[in-house]
């Protein structure tokens, strides 16, 4: 038997922050060397809500070269440019055709982004997780790193695809494969730096409520120093009333590699006057070789290019043998020999 097969993607807004790395990436690429990996830079996605057409190329390219820069291996894993695989708007384009409209009216997160969108909510916004099952099935992927926020439509995708190997599927073999969720480990949930009850996000308004990968020293700096803590001495974990305390001493445990119970002892009696230049300083020496290894990629002419176009055509390979099997299954003519 040979390797599971895995599979995610990140969409090309805002640059990558802590929580995406911490809960995301860097889990990624610590389990990469046990699975066929595929990840990919989800610009299709980017444009459900309205998007700069200047800086939606630029952003691809930098999240792909961040990508490299954690520590994807390209022994191991395969990335690609989502809308340079063609077969996923296909292939979302059927599913339209198969998905119940109520399933898509009650996701969350289109609820959530349509209130912020007001009357601005394209078909694109409610169709996202139809795409999204599309970017996965395609793969026919074992397993799908996914954070909370995701399980959702993860859940969708998997209804989408036994729907259609009901309706269109033999019994005894189905179409697509039914993926199941890799859910990270407990720990990797990153905070707002401005509020500790709220996920780091890239939506934010506040750049001060997230640290991102390719921060100065400085910025790093002026955005521990004014981040929101409390008034009391000695730092505990797990204090439901200290919701800031318990994140920066998950960000200091997960950036200095050191086990929980170590920085437990290591903290119980400092004060924030203490504490935050010691995070600082971990989180600057943390992203360090990550900053180093982008520049080198940016710096060298072709190699990212290279890189997504061997992508693309790994990735087009799986994906229009997939694409070709639906495409049969519904009945499609074939294309002329
Ligand atoms: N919706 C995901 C997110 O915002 C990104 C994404 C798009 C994705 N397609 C995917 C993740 C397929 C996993 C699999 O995080």
């Amino acid at each position: 038997m040979g390797r599971q097969r895995v599979l995610s993607g990140v969409q090309p807004t805002g640059s990558l922050h802590l929580g995406n790395y911490l809960g995301a990436i860097r889990n990624w690429v610590e389990g990469q060397s046990q699975y066929d990996n595929y990840f990919f830079m989800a610009d299709l996605h980017a444009i459900t809500i309205p998007h700069d057409p200047k800086t939606l190329a630029a952003n691809t390219y930098t999240l792909a070269a961040l990508y490299l820069a954690c520590g994807i291996d390209l022994n191991f894993t395969t990335i690609f440019v989502q809308s340079h695989v063609p077969a996923h708007a296909e292939l979302a384009w059927i599913f339209n055709c198969i998905t119940p409209l109520n399933w898509l009216e009650r996701m969350i997160q289109f609820k959530e982004k349509a209130l912020k969108q007001g009357e601005n909510v394209s078909i694109g916004l409610l169709d996202y997780p139809v795409l999204q099952a599309a970017d996965i099935l395609l793969y026919q992927p074992d397993l799908v790193p996914v954070g909370e926020d995701q399980k959702q439509h993860l859940e969708l995708t998997r209804d989408i695809a036994t729907r259609l190997n009901f309706q269109f599927g033999d019994p005894k073999r189905s179409i697509l494969k039914i993926p199941e969720p890799l859910i990270r480990p407990e720990g990797a949930r990153v905070m707002s730096l401005t509020d500790g009850t709220r996920k780091m996000s890239k939506s934010d308004p506040s750049e001060l409520s997230r640290i991102n990968l390719l921060d100065s020293p400085d910025q790093i700096r002026n955005k521990i120093k004014r981040c929101k803590t409390d008034p009391i001495r000695g730092l505990i974990f797990d204090d439901p009333t200290r919701p800031e305390c318990h994140n920066l001493l998950t960000l200091y445990t997960l950036l200095s590699g050191q086990t929980k119970a170590a920085v437990a002892v290591e903290c119980q009696d400092m004060g924030w006057g203490q504490f935050k230049p010691l995070l600082t300083e971990t989180t600057i020496a943390a992203l360090k070789p990550i900053q180093d290894k982008y520049q080198a990629i940016v710096n060298e002419t072709g190699y990212l290019e290279s890189v997504l176009r061997q992508g693309r055509e790994r990735a087009g390979e799986i994906a229009n043998q997939t694409l070709k099997q639906v495409r049969e299954a519904l009945g499609f003519m074939n294309y002329p020999a």
